[in-house]
């Protein structure tokens, strides 16, 4: 069975989708990680994030190696372990707009489905009940107010280190959300046949037995 966990920006999909994982022992697939990996790299090698081009020639260049830690995942850039660097909002920022270039989603779309290819696996990102898995068994489309999307990422940076304030995440969740949204290239949107689930108010073990719920409901129907 594949589960597909598609929804804006800090709806909690990462830890609800890790913790589904865990809970059937599938594989976890976070694929904003790739977005966000390749973003590093483009700030890293000083590649014009307006050149559509440069970027998706880095990212053929390159490899992204996704490894299962436990229960979470790191992330490989050419070898080096960069998911600690991945989180700031800059990068955030960066991906989202890499995230936007046909030729860049055209590529993590093969490497998607490559990493998918073994079957049982949770993947999380914004198109993935509507392009990466379109025949996937569960799609779940998580979201929540984004006050409340700002409030855990604060809580996530803050616990981090980094410096910022509610004002700022909400307003950067919001631009982020509306680029994701308004793309051309497979826009961030509830596939026709994806279970809505928000969670504003819910706890993340609340949100878990919801969707495990879910696909009990999904697995007795196959
Ligand atoms: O889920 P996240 O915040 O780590 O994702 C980072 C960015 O990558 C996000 O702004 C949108 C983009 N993304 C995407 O376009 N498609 C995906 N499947 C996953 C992420």
């Amino acid at each position: 069975m594949n589960i597909a966990i598609d929804g804006p920006a800090g709806a909690g999909k990462s830890t609800v989708a890790q913790q589904v994982a865990k809970r059937l022992a599938y594989l976890y697939i976070d694929t904003g990680s790739m977005y966000r990996a390749l973003a590093w790299a483009v700030l890293n090698n000083r590649v014009p994030i307006d050149d559509e081009a440069a970027v998706s020639g880095l990212l053929r260049e390159s490899e992204i190696r996704l490894e299962r830690e436990r229960d979470s995942q790191r992330v490989f850039w050419n070898g080096q372990d960069i998911t600690d660097q991945i989180r700031t909002p800059e990068v955030s920022q960066y991906a989202s707009i890499v995230a936007s270039y046909p030729s860049v989603r055209e590529q993590m779309l093969v490497l998607q489905r490559h990493m998918a290819a073994g079957g049982n696996v949770v993947m999380d990102g914004r198109d993935i009940g509507t392009h990466v898995l379109p025949d996937a068994d569960v799609k779940i489309f998580l979201t929540a107010s984004t006050r409340e999307r700002a409030e855990r990422r604060l809580k996530e940076l803050l616990a981090k280190g980094h410096q910022t304030d509610l004002a700022t995440l909400e307003a950067e969740i919001a631009e982020r959300d509306k680029r994701d949204m308004e793309r051309e290239a497979a826009p961030l949107r509830q596939a026709d046949d994806a279970v809505l689930v928000d969670t504003t108010g819910m706890t993340i073990d609340q949100v878990v037995e919801r969707i495990l719920k879910i696909c009990e409901r999904s697995g007795e129907s196959i």
